[in-house]
Protein backbone atom coordinates (compact mmCIF):
# COMPACT_ATOMS: atom_id res chain seq x y z
CA UNK A 1 0.00 0.00 0.00
CA UNK A 2 1.83 3.22 -1.06
CA UNK A 3 -0.21 6.37 0.11
CA UNK A 4 -0.08 9.73 -2.21
CA UNK A 5 0.93 12.29 0.26
CA UNK A 6 4.04 10.13 1.00
CA UNK A 7 4.81 10.96 -2.80
CA UNK A 8 4.53 14.67 -2.25
CA UNK A 9 0.90 14.35 -4.53
CA UNK A 10 -2.18 16.03 -4.20
CA UNK A 11 -5.84 15.05 -4.74
CA UNK A 12 -8.46 17.36 -6.76
CA UNK A 13 -10.52 18.75 -3.65
CA UNK A 14 -8.35 22.03 -3.34
CA UNK A 15 -7.23 22.77 -6.35
CA UNK A 16 -10.69 22.80 -7.72
CA UNK A 17 -12.05 25.02 -5.29
CA UNK A 18 -9.47 27.82 -6.15
CA UNK A 19 -10.34 26.92 -10.01
CA UNK A 20 -13.67 27.21 -10.60
CA UNK A 21 -13.58 30.59 -7.82
CA UNK A 22 -10.90 31.81 -10.05
CA UNK A 23 -12.32 31.33 -13.38
CA UNK A 24 -9.71 28.98 -14.89
CA UNK A 25 -9.41 25.20 -15.63
CA UNK A 26 -6.22 22.87 -14.25
CA UNK A 27 -4.30 21.22 -17.45
CA UNK A 28 -4.83 17.22 -17.18
CA UNK A 29 -1.80 15.95 -19.23
CA UNK A 30 -1.61 12.34 -20.03
CA UNK A 31 1.92 10.89 -20.12
CA UNK A 32 3.12 7.53 -21.17
CA UNK A 33 7.26 8.64 -21.15
CA UNK A 34 10.25 9.98 -19.70
CA UNK A 35 10.13 13.47 -22.14
CA UNK A 36 6.20 13.84 -22.15
CA UNK A 37 6.94 13.87 -18.13
CA UNK A 38 9.79 16.58 -18.57
CA UNK A 39 8.31 18.75 -20.52
CA UNK A 40 5.01 18.96 -18.37
CA UNK A 41 7.18 19.84 -15.21
CA UNK A 42 9.12 22.66 -16.82
CA UNK A 43 6.32 24.09 -18.67
CA UNK A 44 4.39 23.71 -15.76
CA UNK A 45 7.27 25.14 -13.30
CA UNK A 46 7.86 28.20 -15.58
CA UNK A 47 4.32 29.32 -16.01
CA UNK A 48 3.64 28.64 -12.33
CA UNK A 49 0.89 26.42 -12.72
CA UNK A 50 -0.36 23.18 -11.10
CA UNK A 51 -0.79 20.03 -12.63
CA UNK A 52 -3.09 16.70 -13.11
CA UNK A 53 -0.57 14.21 -14.46
CA UNK A 54 -2.72 11.37 -16.25
CA UNK A 55 -2.30 7.99 -16.60
CA UNK A 56 -4.43 6.12 -18.88
CA UNK A 57 -4.84 2.13 -18.72
CA UNK A 58 -3.09 2.10 -22.28
CA UNK A 59 -0.25 3.72 -20.42
CA UNK A 60 -0.10 1.38 -18.12
CA UNK A 61 0.05 -1.36 -20.20
CA UNK A 62 2.96 0.39 -22.55
CA UNK A 63 5.00 2.00 -19.51
CA UNK A 64 4.66 -0.16 -16.79
CA UNK A 65 2.51 0.90 -13.41
CA UNK A 66 5.43 1.11 -10.84
CA UNK A 67 7.35 3.26 -13.20
CA UNK A 68 4.68 5.47 -14.07
CA UNK A 69 4.13 5.68 -10.39
CA UNK A 70 7.83 6.78 -9.85
CA UNK A 71 7.93 9.04 -12.09
CA UNK A 72 5.24 11.02 -10.42
CA UNK A 73 6.90 11.09 -7.43
CA UNK A 74 9.99 12.10 -9.51
CA UNK A 75 8.05 15.13 -11.04
CA UNK A 76 7.15 16.44 -7.45
CA UNK A 77 11.10 16.50 -7.00
CA UNK A 78 12.06 17.70 -10.19
CA UNK A 79 9.61 20.92 -9.97
CA UNK A 80 10.88 21.56 -6.64
CA UNK A 81 14.47 20.90 -7.94
CA UNK A 82 13.75 23.81 -10.45
CA UNK A 83 13.10 25.68 -8.09
CA UNK A 84 9.03 26.14 -7.56
CA UNK A 85 7.13 23.52 -5.79
CA UNK A 86 3.60 23.49 -7.69
CA UNK A 87 0.71 20.78 -6.54
CA UNK A 88 0.86 17.52 -8.65
CA UNK A 89 -2.12 15.44 -8.42
CA UNK A 90 -1.53 11.69 -10.24
CA UNK A 91 -4.12 10.78 -11.85
CA UNK A 92 -6.03 7.96 -13.34
CA UNK A 93 -7.71 8.45 -16.90
CA UNK A 94 -10.65 6.68 -18.38
CA UNK A 95 -10.39 3.39 -15.38
CA UNK A 96 -13.16 1.22 -16.51
CA UNK A 97 -13.89 -1.56 -13.59
CA UNK A 98 -13.54 -1.08 -9.90
CA UNK A 99 -10.28 -3.55 -9.62
CA UNK A 100 -8.48 -1.04 -11.52
CA UNK A 101 -9.32 2.12 -9.54
CA UNK A 102 -8.91 0.21 -6.55
CA UNK A 103 -5.34 -0.72 -7.61
CA UNK A 104 -4.15 2.46 -8.59
CA UNK A 105 -5.76 3.57 -5.14
CA UNK A 106 -3.79 1.48 -3.31
CA UNK A 107 -0.55 2.41 -5.17
CA UNK A 108 -0.35 5.98 -4.80
CA UNK A 109 -2.44 7.76 -7.18
CA UNK A 110 -4.34 10.97 -5.54
CA UNK A 111 -7.25 10.96 -8.06
CA UNK A 112 -8.84 8.56 -10.40
CA UNK A 113 -11.79 8.56 -13.11
CA UNK A 114 -14.62 5.46 -12.99
CA UNK A 115 -16.24 5.72 -16.31
CA UNK A 116 -19.22 3.45 -16.87
CA UNK A 117 -20.57 6.48 -19.07
CA UNK A 118 -21.10 3.82 -21.71
CA UNK A 119 -22.93 1.49 -19.29
CA UNK A 120 -27.49 1.74 -18.38
CA UNK A 121 -27.81 4.51 -16.13
CA UNK A 122 -28.19 2.79 -12.54
CA UNK A 123 -24.95 0.77 -13.58
CA UNK A 124 -22.99 3.75 -13.95
CA UNK A 125 -24.94 4.94 -10.81
CA UNK A 126 -23.77 1.88 -8.73
CA UNK A 127 -20.00 1.33 -10.17
CA UNK A 128 -18.96 5.07 -9.31
CA UNK A 129 -20.53 4.97 -6.31
CA UNK A 130 -18.62 1.66 -5.23
CA UNK A 131 -15.04 2.99 -6.34
CA UNK A 132 -16.35 6.62 -4.51
CA UNK A 133 -16.81 4.54 -1.21
CA UNK A 134 -14.05 3.11 -1.51
CA UNK A 135 -11.81 6.01 -2.67
CA UNK A 136 -13.19 8.38 0.03
CA UNK A 137 -12.39 6.22 3.21
CA UNK A 138 -8.82 5.82 2.83
CA UNK A 139 -6.51 7.29 5.14
CA UNK A 140 -5.61 9.93 2.17
CA UNK A 141 -8.87 10.91 0.55
CA UNK A 142 -8.60 9.89 -3.00
CA UNK A 143 -11.12 12.08 -5.17
CA UNK A 144 -13.16 10.23 -7.78
CA UNK A 145 -14.23 11.85 -11.40
CA UNK A 146 -17.11 10.77 -12.53
CA UNK A 147 -18.87 10.54 -16.56
CA UNK A 148 -22.28 11.53 -17.77
CA UNK A 149 -23.14 11.33 -21.19
CA UNK A 150 -20.42 9.57 -23.99
CA UNK A 151 -18.34 11.66 -25.86
CA UNK A 152 -19.06 12.08 -30.10
CA UNK A 153 -17.23 10.28 -32.15
CA UNK A 154 -16.71 10.98 -35.49
CA UNK A 155 -19.65 8.53 -36.44
CA UNK A 156 -22.10 10.71 -33.91
CA UNK A 157 -24.59 12.53 -35.59
CA UNK A 158 -23.72 15.25 -33.29
CA UNK A 159 -26.65 17.86 -34.32
CA UNK A 160 -29.01 14.87 -34.01
CA UNK A 161 -31.41 13.97 -30.80
CA UNK A 162 -29.83 10.98 -31.17
CA UNK A 163 -26.27 12.95 -29.64
CA UNK A 164 -25.03 11.14 -26.13
CA UNK A 165 -24.64 15.03 -24.58
CA UNK A 166 -24.81 14.41 -20.91
CA UNK A 167 -28.70 14.70 -19.96
CA UNK A 168 -28.56 17.71 -17.14
CA UNK A 169 -31.77 16.31 -15.72
CA UNK A 170 -29.56 13.29 -14.92
CA UNK A 171 -27.13 15.32 -13.01
CA UNK A 172 -27.78 15.69 -9.88
CA UNK A 173 -29.40 12.39 -9.17
CA UNK A 174 -26.55 11.09 -10.16
CA UNK A 175 -24.17 13.04 -8.02
CA UNK A 176 -26.20 12.55 -4.45
CA UNK A 177 -26.20 9.01 -5.21
CA UNK A 178 -22.38 8.44 -6.22
CA UNK A 179 -21.24 11.51 -4.20
CA UNK A 180 -18.30 11.80 -7.16
CA UNK A 181 -16.04 14.55 -6.55
CA UNK A 182 -16.50 15.83 -10.14
CA UNK A 183 -18.35 15.58 -13.01
CA UNK A 184 -17.17 15.04 -16.97
CA UNK A 185 -19.75 15.75 -19.26
CA UNK A 186 -20.59 15.96 -23.22
CA UNK A 187 -21.07 18.59 -24.90
CA UNK A 188 -19.54 18.13 -28.28
CA UNK A 189 -15.75 17.53 -27.39
CA UNK A 190 -14.54 14.15 -28.27
CA UNK A 191 -11.22 12.28 -28.54
CA UNK A 192 -8.51 11.90 -30.96
CA UNK A 193 -6.97 14.16 -33.83
CA UNK A 194 -10.20 13.84 -36.11
CA UNK A 195 -13.02 14.97 -33.64
CA UNK A 196 -15.87 15.61 -36.36
CA UNK A 197 -16.30 14.44 -39.62
CA UNK A 198 -16.09 16.84 -42.64
CA UNK A 199 -19.83 16.98 -43.22
CA UNK A 200 -19.96 18.32 -39.22
CA UNK A 201 -18.13 21.19 -40.01
CA UNK A 202 -17.96 23.77 -42.39
CA UNK A 203 -15.06 25.60 -44.14
CA UNK A 204 -12.92 28.58 -43.47
CA UNK A 205 -12.14 30.50 -47.09
CA UNK A 206 -8.79 28.53 -47.19
CA UNK A 207 -10.68 25.24 -47.05
CA UNK A 208 -9.93 24.55 -42.78
CA UNK A 209 -12.43 22.50 -41.62
CA UNK A 210 -14.39 24.43 -38.58
CA UNK A 211 -16.23 22.41 -36.35
CA UNK A 212 -19.78 22.79 -34.71
CA UNK A 213 -19.61 24.94 -31.47
CA UNK A 214 -19.53 23.34 -28.44
CA UNK A 215 -23.12 23.36 -26.46
CA UNK A 216 -22.60 25.70 -24.03
CA UNK A 217 -26.60 25.91 -23.11
CA UNK A 218 -26.11 22.43 -21.78
CA UNK A 219 -22.79 23.37 -19.82
CA UNK A 220 -25.05 26.26 -18.16
CA UNK A 221 -28.25 24.10 -17.82
CA UNK A 222 -26.10 21.98 -15.36
CA UNK A 223 -24.16 24.52 -13.84
CA UNK A 224 -27.53 25.97 -13.08
CA UNK A 225 -28.68 22.57 -11.46
CA UNK A 226 -25.10 22.08 -9.32
CA UNK A 227 -23.65 25.85 -8.35
CA UNK A 228 -19.74 25.44 -8.04
CA UNK A 229 -19.55 21.66 -8.55
CA UNK A 230 -16.40 20.91 -10.72
CA UNK A 231 -16.50 20.05 -14.27
CA UNK A 232 -14.19 18.27 -16.58
CA UNK A 233 -14.01 18.17 -20.35
CA UNK A 234 -12.36 15.06 -21.66
CA UNK A 235 -11.28 15.28 -25.85
CA UNK A 236 -10.31 18.77 -25.59
CA UNK A 237 -7.12 19.03 -27.86
CA UNK A 238 -7.03 21.87 -30.53
CA UNK A 239 -5.35 19.88 -33.33
CA UNK A 240 -3.21 22.95 -34.44
CA UNK A 241 -2.73 22.81 -37.79
CA UNK A 242 0.48 24.06 -38.08
CA UNK A 243 1.87 20.38 -36.58
CA UNK A 244 -0.79 18.57 -39.15
CA UNK A 245 1.34 20.66 -41.73
CA UNK A 246 4.52 19.70 -40.34
CA UNK A 247 3.62 16.14 -40.26
CA UNK A 248 2.21 15.96 -43.74
CA UNK A 249 5.13 17.77 -44.95
CA UNK A 250 7.51 15.24 -44.27
CA UNK A 251 5.89 12.00 -45.08
CA UNK A 252 2.54 12.18 -42.34
CA UNK A 253 -0.93 11.24 -43.53
CA UNK A 254 -3.46 13.03 -41.57
CA UNK A 255 -6.06 13.89 -43.30
CA UNK A 256 -9.55 15.12 -41.94
CA UNK A 257 -7.89 16.63 -38.64
CA UNK A 258 -9.98 19.07 -36.80
CA UNK A 259 -9.86 19.99 -33.02
CA UNK A 260 -11.81 22.02 -30.61
CA UNK A 261 -10.75 26.38 -30.92
CA UNK A 262 -8.87 27.47 -28.30
CA UNK A 263 -11.42 30.26 -27.72
CA UNK A 264 -14.00 27.78 -26.70
CA UNK A 265 -12.07 26.26 -24.21
CA UNK A 266 -10.53 29.71 -22.75
CA UNK A 267 -14.62 30.23 -22.50
CA UNK A 268 -15.42 26.72 -20.74
CA UNK A 269 -12.58 27.18 -18.05
CA UNK A 270 -13.84 30.53 -17.21
CA UNK A 271 -17.10 28.27 -16.02
CA UNK A 272 -17.40 25.08 -13.76
CA UNK A 273 -15.02 23.39 -16.04
CA UNK A 274 -11.98 23.15 -13.75
CA UNK A 275 -9.92 20.58 -15.54
CA UNK A 276 -9.49 20.08 -19.33
CA UNK A 277 -7.82 16.98 -20.44
CA UNK A 278 -5.06 17.46 -23.45
CA UNK A 279 -3.57 14.15 -25.06
CA UNK A 280 -3.49 14.18 -28.56
CA UNK A 281 -1.92 17.78 -29.18
CA UNK A 282 0.88 16.61 -27.62
CA UNK A 283 1.13 13.76 -29.49
CA UNK A 284 0.99 15.61 -32.43
CA UNK A 285 3.76 17.87 -31.33
CA UNK A 286 6.02 15.06 -30.79
CA UNK A 287 5.21 13.29 -34.11
CA UNK A 288 6.13 17.11 -35.85
CA UNK A 289 9.58 17.43 -34.60
CA UNK A 290 10.68 13.92 -34.73
CA UNK A 291 9.32 13.38 -38.39
CA UNK A 292 10.78 16.62 -38.97
CA UNK A 293 14.28 15.83 -37.81
CA UNK A 294 14.37 12.41 -39.29
CA UNK A 295 13.77 14.32 -42.60
CA UNK A 296 16.53 17.10 -42.57
CA UNK A 297 19.06 14.69 -41.26
CA UNK A 298 18.91 11.45 -42.57
CA UNK A 299 21.98 10.33 -40.75
CA UNK A 300 20.78 10.89 -37.08
CA UNK A 301 20.15 7.73 -35.13
CA UNK A 302 20.58 9.06 -31.87
CA UNK A 303 17.33 8.88 -29.99
CA UNK A 304 18.30 12.27 -28.07
CA UNK A 305 18.74 14.41 -30.85
CA UNK A 306 14.72 13.75 -32.09
CA UNK A 307 13.29 13.08 -28.23
CA UNK A 308 15.23 16.28 -27.42
CA UNK A 309 13.24 19.08 -29.91
CA UNK A 310 9.78 16.58 -29.56
CA UNK A 311 10.04 17.61 -25.75
CA UNK A 312 11.02 20.77 -25.99
CA UNK A 313 8.35 21.46 -28.67
CA UNK A 314 6.16 20.15 -25.89
CA UNK A 315 7.42 22.18 -23.37
CA UNK A 316 6.20 25.41 -25.50
CA UNK A 317 2.72 23.54 -26.35
CA UNK A 318 1.96 23.48 -22.99
CA UNK A 319 3.31 26.35 -21.78
CA UNK A 320 0.94 27.97 -24.27
CA UNK A 321 -2.30 26.19 -23.13
CA UNK A 322 -1.44 27.19 -19.26
CA UNK A 323 -0.71 31.02 -20.24
CA UNK A 324 -3.73 31.58 -23.28
CA UNK A 325 -6.21 28.59 -23.59
CA UNK A 326 -6.80 27.13 -19.69
CA UNK A 327 -5.31 30.01 -17.74
CA UNK A 328 -3.74 27.85 -15.04
CA UNK A 329 0.08 30.07 -15.36
CA UNK A 330 0.15 31.79 -12.14
CA UNK A 331 -2.03 29.93 -9.94
CA UNK A 332 0.31 27.78 -8.27
O1 LIG B 1 -8.63 9.53 -23.61
C1 LIG B 1 -7.69 8.82 -23.91
C2 LIG B 1 -6.31 9.33 -23.78
O2 LIG B 1 -5.95 10.14 -24.88
C3 LIG B 1 -5.36 8.21 -23.54
O3 LIG B 1 -5.15 7.48 -24.71
O4 LIG B 1 -5.64 5.11 -24.10
O5 LIG B 1 -4.17 5.68 -26.07
O6 LIG B 1 -3.34 6.03 -23.73
P1 LIG B 1 -4.54 5.97 -24.66
P1 LIG C 1 -7.72 14.55 -26.69
O1 LIG C 1 -7.68 13.32 -27.51
O2 LIG C 1 -8.60 15.58 -27.29
O3 LIG C 1 -6.36 15.08 -26.38
O4 LIG C 1 -8.39 14.15 -25.28
C1 LIG C 1 -7.64 13.54 -24.25
C2 LIG C 1 -8.50 13.03 -23.15
O5 LIG C 1 -9.66 13.33 -23.01
C3 LIG C 1 -7.86 12.13 -22.18
O6 LIG C 1 -8.78 11.62 -21.27
ZN1 LIG D 1 -10.73 11.31 -22.08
Amino acid sequence: MVSYSELGLVNTRELFKKAINGGYAIPAYNFNNMEQIQAIIQACVETKSPVILQVSSGARKYANKTILRNMAKSAVEYAHELGYDIPVVLHLDHGDTFELCKDCIETGFSSVMIDGSHLPYEENVALTKKVCEFAHSQKDYVTVEGELGVLAGVEDDVSSEHSHYTQPEEVVDFMTRTKADSLAISIGTSHGRTKFTPEQCTRDANGILIPPPLRFDILEEIEKLIPGFPIVLHGSSSVPIEYVEIIEKYGGKLSDSVGIPEEQLRRAAKSAVCKINIDSDGRLAMTAMIRKVFAETPDEFDPRKYLGPAREELKKLYMHKNQNVLGSAGQA
